[in-house]
């Protein structure tokens, strides 16, 4: 059994989702003035943010260009399991949180504040599932993954590594940059060639991308895929890899992001009350049983 000394190192944060915390620290929520202030959770929590740059410093040092080849051959087989996108999230749902279960919000709730925050909106149905499903891919880590291999910003392998990634200087560790190969501005890319010809860092993001890409419209797809690749939805560090259509889809990925970052709040959705009508959201795009 591995000893809980060694899961922690490989494992630093409590909860995988401390990282978000650290995300709503670089990017406060611009209408957080005018939102009731109590109703969010207090993120300065400077043990909590020692964890989550422990987990980037791993993620920066050990996501090289052969490790997200590596992951692409063992998952991208989706022989792990066989599940209905529900029972998909139910299982999503079993990931323990031990740090704070009275403020932390479960997985099935943080999508469904998503999903539901869409649909208040009026977005198409199609948007509001995007949100409902975009971190089942964080099943990763039920699959025993490591945490940085699972969340955390997404970035391109194989070309150099953008001083606009947060942490930047955690890069130096990670043997692709020493690579000559892989650490110029284009590295293996073309100037323009497109995002869909360009590797990013292994996580929840490309695995469930990798997973849904038959089923959903391709803006669904677009935000599914590069909904943690700050760097460019923020930053626009990688506009140089980016063809015409890249352009265009990266702004639905700008509008999903506040959704998924600025609507948690400790109201827990009515699930009971929800499902009904996620049932037959699911039904209409999704295959009744999915491979993982
Ligand atoms: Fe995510
Ligand atoms: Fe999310």
């Amino acid at each position: 059994m591995e000893n809980s000394t060694n899961k922690n190192k490989t494992n630093p944060m409590q909860n995988i989702d401390d990282w978000e915390d650290n995300l709503m620290e670089r990017y406060p929520d611009p209408e957080l003035p005018k939102k009731e202030k109590s109703e969010f959770r207090n993120y300065v929590d400077s043990e909590r943010q020692d964890t989550v740059r422990e987990f980037y410093r791993l993620n920066h040092q050990f996501q090289t260009y052969d490790f997200v080849c590596k992951k692409e051959d063992e998952f991208l087989q989706f022989n792990r399991k066989e599940m209905s996108l529900w029972d998909a999230v139910d299982f999503l749902n079993t990931l323990v949180d031990d740090s704070d279960p009275d403020i932390d919000l479960d997985q099935l709730q943080h999508l469904l504040q998503t999903s539901e925050a869409i649909r208040a909106d009026g977005h198409p149905d199609w948007f509001v599932l995007t949100g409902f499903l975009h971190d089942v891919g964080k099943v990763l880590c039920l699959f025993d993954e490591p945490q940085w291999a699972v969340v955390g910003d997404t970035f391109p392998v194989g070309c150099k590594f953008s001083d606009k990634i947060v942490y930047p200087d955690f890069f130096e560790a990670n043997p692709d940059s020493s690579n000559e190969k892989y650490n110029t501005k284009y590295g293996i890319y073309q100037p323009n060639c497109g995002l869909e010809h360009v590797k990013m860092s292994w996580g929840h993001d490309e695995y469930l991308y990798q997973i849904m890409k038959d089923y959903l419209p391709e803006p669904a797809l677009y935000i599914i895929r590069y909904h943690s690749f700050y760097a460019q939805h923020r930053e626009n560090a990688y506009a140089h890899l980016m063809n015409k259509k890249d352009i265009e889809m990266f702004e639905w990925v700008k509008t999903f992001n506040p959704y998924d970052l600025y609507t948690k709040a400790p109201i827990k959705p009515d699930v009971k009350k929800l499902k009904p009508y996620y049932e037959e959201l699911v039904k209409k795009y999704l295959p009744e049983i999915i491979k993982f």
